[in-house]
């Protein structure tokens, strides 16, 4: 008797391809959530990424003990990664100003090009965020809130209008609502603003307090408060790893701009819970805004943007 009868037939290639790929949310229930991760991990690894999904959200339902919200994120967002689309747009719009909330290790602020005058805000970033940067660079270790008060009250005449800015500080929906009102001051009306963690793909991650460590906090709040009380921007979402990106544009700079809306803004979707997995799939279906994951696309609707706004500039 060979050894193959007593372990049984070798399975055919498609009989794997059925196992790791095509799990019933019945039968899922009966696995074990580590199973369901590691069956995960091959197809993520195949590049099957829609059963991956499917593995990753029915292993974190069963209860798997590693956390997988990162690969179920490059299950989720195939393609160019947000520091992919952050260099095609400093290679595209070539602006000469660059401001960025939240450095760390300094890796999206390095993006800024020759030509650029980049500047950095972040109480504590990290010792690596001191190292040779491409465009002039200032990292200003004080916190946006404060970063903004003295740029507000300093002296010595004006400084330039920011271009383009990302905003990847403090990941809680007031503050990032904050952020981009002050930032909104002090651009153009032609400036592009981004905004990281828009699309956090579980509910734990899209929690306001950390508790996991891929965690975007409750930054999505601000996709549907903006649309409610700034439906005149336009903003374009894109399913980028780790966590989306929302590109604003058609800025009112300018301090005299009306922002009596924050205080109701913030009781009216401070409270939001995204409350199950279910909210995700919810806000992808209702975002408007979202469009695929390419360089090219968000290029192109950008662009389109700009040729209607001089279009209008010059009537
Ligand atoms: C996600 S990291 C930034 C990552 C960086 N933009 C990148 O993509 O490589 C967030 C950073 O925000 C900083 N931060 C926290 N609170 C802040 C605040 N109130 N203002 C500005 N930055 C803040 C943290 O110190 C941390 O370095």
């Amino acid at each position: 008797m060979s050894m193959l009868n007593d372990v049984g037939a070798i399975p055919s290639a498609k009989d794997m391809d059925r196992r790791t790929s095509a799990i019933s949310d019945e039968y899922a229930g009966t696995i074990g959530g580590d199973i369901l991760a590691e069956v995960a991990d091959i197809n993520l690894a195949c590049g099957r990424f829609d059963e991956a999904v499917t593995l990753y959200r029915q292993a974190i339902a069963a209860g798997t003990t590693i956390e997988v919200f990162e690969r179920l994120a490059q299950a989720s967002f195939p393609g160019p990664t947000y520091r992919d689309h952050l260099s095609v747009l400093h290679e595209q719009l070539k602006p000469k100003t660059y401001l960025e909330i939240g450095v760390f290790d300094g890796d999206t602020l390095a993006l800024a090009r020759n030509g650029t005058i980049a500047v950095g805000v972040d109480p504590a970033p990290r010792s690596s965020a001191d190292r040779p940067y491409v465009a002039p660079t200032t990292i200003n270790r004080v916190t946006s809130d404060t970063y903004f008060a003295e740029r507000a009250t300093q002296s010595g005449g004006p400084l330039p209008p920011i271009d383009f800015a990302f905003i990847d500080g403090l990941h809680h929906f007031d503050q990032v609502l904050r952020d981009f009102i002050n930032l909104e001051r002090i651009c153009q009306s032609r400036s592009v603003v981004v905004i990281h963690d828009t699309l956090p793909v579980t509910a734990v991650s899209a929690q306001r307090e950390r508790t996991s460590r891929y965690w975007c906090g409750d930054v999505w709040k601000i996709v549907p408060c903006l649309r409610r009380y700034r439906p005149d921007l336009t903003m374009i979402t894109v399913p980028t790893f780790p966590s989306g990106l929302t590109i604003l544009l058609g800025l009112k700079p300018g301090f005299a701009h009306n922002v009596d809306w924050y205080d109701e803004a913030i009781m009216e979707f401070g409270g939001l819970v995204f409350d199950d997995e279910a909210s995700y799939e919810r806000i992808q279906g209702q975002d408007s805004s979202l469009i695929k994951n390419s360089s090219a696309i968000l290029m192109a609707n950008v662009n389109a943007w700009f040729r209607v706004f001089d279009d209008q500039a010059m009537r």
